[in-house]
């Protein structure tokens, strides 16, 4: 590989979707420079169709004011429908397998009230060790509200002793073993620390013939990796709308529910109006009679200034298409570490996994001269221009999005940190 500069601005030159940058507002140092945006693993670009979208409902509200529910030309009573297909799309669904609504962790709670039921021997629920804390804090509540004790009843999965990442046979393995005392396994289709990406197919075939329900949180997976959620037949997942889908800070979730759960009325549920079919919601009736599909664990009526840029979001996506995406992502990802490897060797370890297939755009670096002097290099690199993000205990991410970033990005980043580190 060429590593002169001149052949990252020749890739970006080829790149067929080098014109999406300009559908994007990249942030800039006090409205001077641009800056090196690296962040959308944390919260994604503006897309510029957002403010058009957000301008459109204020526009109907100002307008319409109530009547926009049914006159507005994307009436707000089905606004949330809009999303569906191409949400659907993202993570390998039949659109009535999605919705967007709450938050993430609110989604998740929704989704373990009714599929984490432990019964006779079937306690457990399965996360890993270094679990996004929000996810943590979900399981472990869950645990405890059904009167068990996290500490017997909460099973972590960790990577081998020095390793980083998990190995796959080892989950199915530690699935198996657990088998007949597991409820629930839940785990994040990539990793937010490592960026390493789970085999969801696998583990989520392991985890349905020891007979266990099974849940994927794809806040970092949605709109970077490739995710088929129904044909890998899990039952439930959630995500949030503000890293790569670049809903804006906060953004409207999403949550999915399998199809063979569409109809089933048995199933314990947090209820509230708007996940009562919507043929009968306003009948206001007193009995709860549940929307088929994902709607039904709707709560209330949505935000609908808040689901606008994720709308304008998914319009990108169907656009330009996950697949053309993907393959610019493994090799814009590839390029960046064929950088690393070559200039920074020995100074900076890669933990997220080497094979493209088990990683999303995210790269997690960790750089071997102590947590205060990779804290000082991050610190020069923000200095700098450059925005990757610090996560504790002293990990540097950097996510090249195939959306808005380029080779030259990547090449900047990796000379960047090197005269950082080269720094005394
Ligand atoms: C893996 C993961 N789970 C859960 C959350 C929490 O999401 P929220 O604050 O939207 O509920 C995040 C937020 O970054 C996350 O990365």
């Amino acid at each position: 590989m060429n590593l002169d500069r001149n052949h990252a601005l020749a890739l970006d030159a080829a790149d067929p979707l080098r014109h999406w940058r300009d559908r994007f507002v990249l942030p800039s140092e006090g409205g001077g420079a641009e800056l090196t945006y690296l962040c959308g693993h944390s919260l994604g670009a503006q897309p510029v169709l957002a403010a058009e979208y957000v301008e459109e409902v204020m526009r109907d509200w100002r307008k319409l004011a109530v009547d926009a529910h049914f006159a507005a030309a994307h009436p707000w009573m089905t606004y949330h429908l809009r999303l569906a297909p191409a949400l659907a799309g993202l993570v390998g669904a039949e659109p009535g397998e999605v919705v967007a609504m709450n938050t993430l962790t609110a989604n998740l709670h929704l989704m373990l009230v009714s599929f984490y039921r432990p019964a006779g021997d079937r306690t457990a629920l399965m996360i890993e060790r270094n679990a996004f804390p929000s996810d943590r804090y979900a399981a472990e509540s869950q645990v405890r509200f059904h009167g068990l004790d996290p500490a017997r009843d909460l099973v972590e999965l960790a990577p081998r002793e020095g390793e980083d990442c998990l190995r796959t046979e080892d989950v199915i393995e530690a699935i198996g073993r657990a088998g007949p005392r597991l409820a629930t396994v839940l785990l994040p289709g990539v990793q937010y620390l490592t960026g390493q990406a789970l085999d969801v197919a696998g583990i989520t075939a392991a985890a349905r013939r020891a007979g266990c329900t099974v849940g994927w949180d794809l806040a970092h997976a949605i709109g970077n990796v490739p995710v088929a959620l129904h044909d890998a037949g899990a039952d439930f997942a959630v995500w949030c709308h503000y890293k790569y889908l670049n809903g804006g800070p906060g953004a409207v979730a999403g949550a999915y529910v399998h199809a063979r759960h569409a109809r089933d009325g048995a199933l314990p549920r947090f209820a509230g109006w708007w996940g009562n079919d919507r043929a009968s919601r306003f009948r206001m009736a007193p009995a709860f009679e549940a929307a088929s599909g994902a709607e039904g664990w709707q709560l209330g009526n949505p935000p609908i200034l808040a689901l606008a840029p994720v709308a304008a979001s998914l319009a990108h996506f169907e656009s330009a298409g996950l697949a053309a995406l993907r393959a610019k992502s493994v090799a814009l990802t590839g390029y960046l570490e064929v950088l690393i490897d070559a200039r920074l060797a020995g100074r900076v370890t890669i933990l997220t996994p080497r094979d493209p297939q088990a990683r999303g755009a995210q790269l997690s670096l960790r750089l071997e001269c102590g947590r205060d002097r990779a804290r000082a290099a991050f610190d020069g690199l923000r200095a700098r221009g450059f925005v990757p993000d610090w996560r504790e205990p002293g990990v540097i991410r950097a996510a090249p999005v195939p959306f808005y970033n380029g080779y030259d990005d990547a090449w900047r980043f990796v000379d960047a940190l090197d005269a950082e580190l080269r720094r005394e």
